[in-house]
């Protein structure tokens, strides 16, 4: 196991993590129907949610004004994609201005499943961020490495590509959440150890630090996605690079719940 010895755990590092309000996100992909989301709705009013915590969930854009009138007030609506236009000729597409316009501040762009089944390039990803951004819209911005690429040692080369694309047209990352989604472990219950996300999550906050300094850089939450479950969670979210996760199937479940309190032991 390679270790990040720039990133050794301390007190003043804890100090720093617990400045960055620890975010979870859930991607209901496109699942749900009305009932499915009124039984959503009913566990996450229920909760009871860590108030230290911002969710947001990602919603099917159909569901996005209806999911939004039941959502309890401490939970968030997000669209799951958008183009990188306002308006036009682009049938099929929504843009960041319609979903400002039904009340949403939320969008996830380049999630895996739109670079792989759908072929978004590094730089369609960046122009949507920068199109949202423009718009005032906030963005989950999602990256990460597919299997054979880790297992060729490319994982960094991979991530740090892809970071850079979108970080051309970011101007405020305090409007940024970074989800770092290794493609291997995205629906597949192969988590990535808490050793391996934080490992990545270390470099990315590094890779900030020669970019924008060590003041911007600590203050960008980077997220974990892949097979995040109630009992992962927990080991997770102690490591001092992990801000937070975003969840694929789990959001569906009331241990969404316990998600989103796993950060409560750590701080
Ligand atoms: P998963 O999905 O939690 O089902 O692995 C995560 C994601 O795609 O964001």
């Amino acid at each position: 196991m390679r270790v990040c010895l720039s990133c050794s755990f301390s007190l003043g590092s804890q100090l720093v993590k617990m400045s960055r309000k620890f975010f979870v996100g859930g991607n209901w992909k496109m699942n749900g129907d009305k009932k499915s989301i009124e039984e959503i709705v009913k566990f996450l009013t229920c909760g009871p949610l860590d108030p230290n915590v911002e969710v947001v969930v990602g919603v099917p854009a159909i569901y996005l004004e209806y999911t939004k009138s039941k959502l309890p007030g401490n939970v968030a609506a997000s669209a799951q994609n958008a183009y990188k236009e306002p308006k036009g000729a682009f049938t099929g597409e929504i843009s960041p201005c319609q979903i400002k316009d039904v009340g949403v501040n939320w969008v996830i762009l380049g999630h895996s499943e739109r670079r792989n089944v759908f072929g978004e390039s590094d730089e369609l990803v960046a122009d949507k961020v920068g199109h949202a951004l423009e718009v005032g819209l906030f963005v989950i911005a999602c990256i990460g490495e597919k299997l054979e690429e880790r297992e060729a040692g490319k994982t960094e080369e991979v991530v740090f590509r892809q970071i850079e694309a979108i970080s051309k047209k970011v101007c405020d990352w305090s409007k940024v959440v970074v989800a770092y989604e290794p493609v291997w472990a995205i629906g597949t219950g192969k988590t990535a150890t808490p050793q391996q996300a934080q490992e990545v999550h270390c470099k990315l906050r590094n890779w900030f630090k020669t970019k924008l300094g060590d003041c911007a850089a600590q203050k960008i939450r980077i997220i974990y996605g892949g097979s995040v479950t109630g009992e992962n969670s927990k080991d997770l979210a102690k490591e001092k690079d992990i801000d937070g996760f975003l969840v694929g199937g789990a959001s569906l479940k009331p241990e969404f719940v316990d998600i989103v309190n796993s950060n409560k032991q750590t701080c």
